[in-house]
């Protein structure tokens, strides 16, 4: 397994330091995908940030909604999560120093170089891959927070829609190891497999056969979907609005909304994310949490990658590893 003191020494990392641009997937409108690779100017850390050399980063759903939507700047560097070595530590003192294998959870993370904030960075224990470890954080939060704030525990049947996607095989597990009963659904029987072994008590295609009130939604797909969620939740439970792959408007029947009283939360992950990003890598070190890599491959691929996302053909997460480290 790979530790710090068996990856490269930070290739280049007396370059890596000083070099004024660093390669990243940028928003790039001529391309299909609205993705392309471009130079960027080499992030300055502040003085309670880290730069770090990124290795493995996670493709995540958001990252094509933020390709389109505008909230990254046409040119800007794309990505939330990665995972790599630390090049130099914060001239605060704070956070992991230099040599650190870290995990983290920012804008931009889709570069060789990252300045990150130490509030937002875990270091990775010995034995947990940073492939895997990059698998966590968009996902691996949502799915922990959303629960957490729900309120799971032992006793509560949980939900979880897009069960076969990066939050959803997550929320089954996190859920699983509360104590829940989880029911998981896919969008085809094929769609469920591992599901069980990650912690599902039954999974089912769509919303059909589930016929008990549950207690607790981690709602991914939105549209229909959320709808007949919410008619499942008992009184006094919790739906987590955390996304919407669907696209598909939600219309509630008259009258849905009013009765004993139940809750639907919309959800953001914040990036004041080390302590649960430390758990959620505690988590993986302890082989509770399995992260599912669906798609692995060079970052060089990573058309091929988002075709998969966006196909829904990918279990699980999809992870590049950045050329300079293949
Ligand atoms: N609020 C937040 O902070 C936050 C954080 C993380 C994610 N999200 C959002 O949560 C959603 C899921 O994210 P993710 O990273 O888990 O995505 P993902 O890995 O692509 O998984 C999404 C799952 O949704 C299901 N799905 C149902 N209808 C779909 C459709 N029309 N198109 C595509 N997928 C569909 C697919 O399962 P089947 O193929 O089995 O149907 C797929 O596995 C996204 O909307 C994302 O933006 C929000």
């Amino acid at each position: 397994m790979a530790n710090y003191r068996d990856v490269p020494a930070e290739p280049g990392t007396e370059r890596a330091e000083t070099s004024t641009s660093t390669r990243a997937l940028i928003v790039d409108p001529s391309a299909d995908s609205n993705i392309g690779f471009g130079e960027v100017a080499t992030p300055v850390a502040g003085p309670h940030q880290i730069l770090v050399g990124v290795q493995y980063a996670a493709l995540n759903y958001a990252d094509l909604n933020n390709a389109r939507s505008g909230r990254v700047p046409v040119g800007a560097p794309l990505g939330l999560d990665a995972a790599g070595i630390v090049l130099r530590g914060a001239t605060d003192g704070s956070g992991p120093p230099r040599r650190s294998r870290v995990v983290l959870f920012a804008d931009g993370a889709f570069a060789e170089r990252v300045a990150v904030d130490v509030s937002a960075v875990a270091e990775v224990p010995d034995g947990v891959g940073l492939a895997e470890a990059a698998a966590l954080p968009t996902a691996g939060l949502a799915a922990l927070r959303s629960l957490r704030s729900a309120g799971v525990g032992p006793g509560k049947r949980v939900l979880v829609t897009g069960a076969s996607g990066g939050v959803g095989r997550y929320a089954v597990t996190l859920a699983a190891l509360a104590g829940a009963y989880v029911v998981a659904s896919v969008g085809s029987p094929a769609r469920g497999d591992g599901l069980a072994d990650a912690g599902a008590d039954e999974v089912v295609e769509g919303m059909a056969g589930i016929n008990e009130p549950v207690d607790i939604v981690v709602e991914t797909v939105g549209g229909r979907q959320l709808v007949r969620a919410w008619e499942l939740l008992a009184a006094g439970g919790s739906l987590q609005s955390i996304g919407w792959t669907s696209a598909e408007p939600a219309v509630f029947p008259p009258y849905a909304t009013v009765g004993p009283p139940k809750t639907l939360t919309s959800y953001v992950n914040e990036f004041d994310a080390a302590a649960d990003l430390a758990q959620l890598v505690r988590l993986v070190a302890e082989g509770a949490v399995v992260p599912e890599i669906g798609w692995r491959g060079s970052w060089e691929r990573f058309d091929e990658a988002v075709d998969a996302l966006r196909g829904r053909r990918v279990a699980g997460k999809v992870v590049f590893q950045l050329s300079s480290h293949a």
